[in-house]
């Protein structure tokens, strides 16, 4: 009955938060799943529809029992859970730790189990556990500990993903929780400045990610171009071009980071479906090695700021990943000797790379590779040893 491969990879889907916040029903959650399949995103390794926080109603039923919101969602979220499973797709929901959610909903506080087993009635597969009103005197450690037993005894495979914005050392003990993802962020913003902090907080972070435990890095706000009905997120902050969405999805596929969309992808343009359906990066973060990515310092190290480095991702097959990122604002010429990765003059061997964002060879080199990136730009490649 149990899935021995729940969370072996970095999860991937579409979580409403981003663009939705509190305003989400039935009918925008079946849409988001048609288009998932419809669009394409199914195929390209997209799973999970994940509803987040304000599902549910401000109170608990006579037996302790959480209860969906009949307006938002009049049909209950059995049938919800069903219309998703018909599309060959997976439930998420959302709850927190604490007595009550972010938003003020119910936690799951004191009912963890019997919040797992209602989960599980309903037909979930996901629950996102956030980190809200904590009672004080109970370690966050202790509270996953608790709801991770609880999913795990649920009688459902349910895909257990904390969400404590990087507190407490998070990333210290998670793994041992049983939580297959976690968060180790501050909530992203959709803009430039967001995604770079976000990013150099966890650059040095690679060995906390991997198999059955993902650095979760927050919801990917490509697509977004500020429209988002929370001004936190986006409405006031105005989004990023192309160019940083691009760079945002190879740094959270490069860093092992799930891959959950946080825009409205029912009104995507074509740059927004080539960046989050580019198969080339999605096979990076999704290598069954699940390994985090060290970082190198372009040549002349003295001349470089912490914002320009290259990411080096080793891959089951043993290609290196290697993404050269510049998230500074001029342009940059970035040296990678790969005598830094392993690879000697002497071995007399060279490496053929691949442009996974042209989906092209590049050339053959040995010793070096110096390319010229624009300022917020990236260049990923795959290297194979000729
Ligand atoms: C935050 C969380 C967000 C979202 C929100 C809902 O704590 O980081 O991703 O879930 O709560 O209220």
């Amino acid at each position: 009955m149990y899935e021995q491969q729940l969370g072996l990879k970095p999860p991937m889907g579409w979580n409403s938060w981003n663009t939705f916040t509190w305003d989400i029903n039935e009918q925008l959650i079946r849409e988001a799943a048609d288009t998932i399949v419809a669009g394409g995103y199914k195929d390209a390794g997209y799973e999970y529809i994940v509803i987040d926080d304000c599902w549910s109603l401000k109170d608990r039923d006579d037996d302790g029992k959480l209860v969906a919101d009949p307006i938002k969602f009049p049909n209950g979220m059995k049938a919800l859970a069903d219309y998703i499973h018909s599309k060959g797709l997976k439930f998420g929901m959302y709850s927190c730790v604490g007595t009550h959610t972010c938003a003020g909903y119910p936690g799951s506080f004191e009912h963890e189990f019997q919040d797992a087993e209602l989960l599980a009635e309903w037909g979930v597969d996901f629950l996102k556990y956030d980190y809200c009103f904590k009672p004080r005197h109970i370690s966050g450690e202790l509270l996953y500990k608790r709801m991770s037993l609880a999913l795990k005894n649920c009688g459902r495979d349910i895909l257990f993903s904390a969400c404590n914005w990087g507190e407490d050392n998070v990333y210290q003990w998670i793994r041992e929780s049983g939580a297959h993802m976690y968060r180790s962020t501050g909530d992203i913003q959709d803009s430039w400045d967001s995604i770079k902090s976000l990013t150099l907080s966890q650059l040095d972070k690679a060995s906390f990610t991997g198999s059955y435990c993902h650095n979760d890095m927050d919801m990917l706000v490509v697509g977004m171009y500020g429209g988002s009905n929370s001004d936190f997120i986006g409405s006031q902050i105005g989004g990023c071009n192309d160019v940083e969405y691009k760079t945002h999805f190879s740094l959270w596929s490069m860093m092992g980071s799930p891959l959950m969309i946080g825009s409205d992808i029912r009104k995507a343009n074509q740059p927004t479906r080539d960046i989050l359906m580019n198969r080339d990066l999605i096979a990076i973060n999704q290598d069954v090695e699940g390994r985090g990515a060290y970082r190198i310092k372009p040549e002349p190290q003295w001349f470089h700021a912490d914002d320009v480095f290259m990411l080096v991702k080793v891959l089951t097959d043993g290609d290196v990943a290697i993404g050269f990122f510049n998230l500074s604002d001029g342009q940059r010429e970035m040296s990678l000797q790969f005598w830094d990765i392993g690879l000697p003059y002497a071995s007399g061997k060279s490496l053929s790379l691949y442009d996974c964002w042209e989906h092209k060879e590049i050339g053959v080199f040995r010793e070096r590779y110096a390319p010229v990136v624009p300022a917020h730009d990236c260049l990923i490649v795959r290297a194979k040893l000729v």
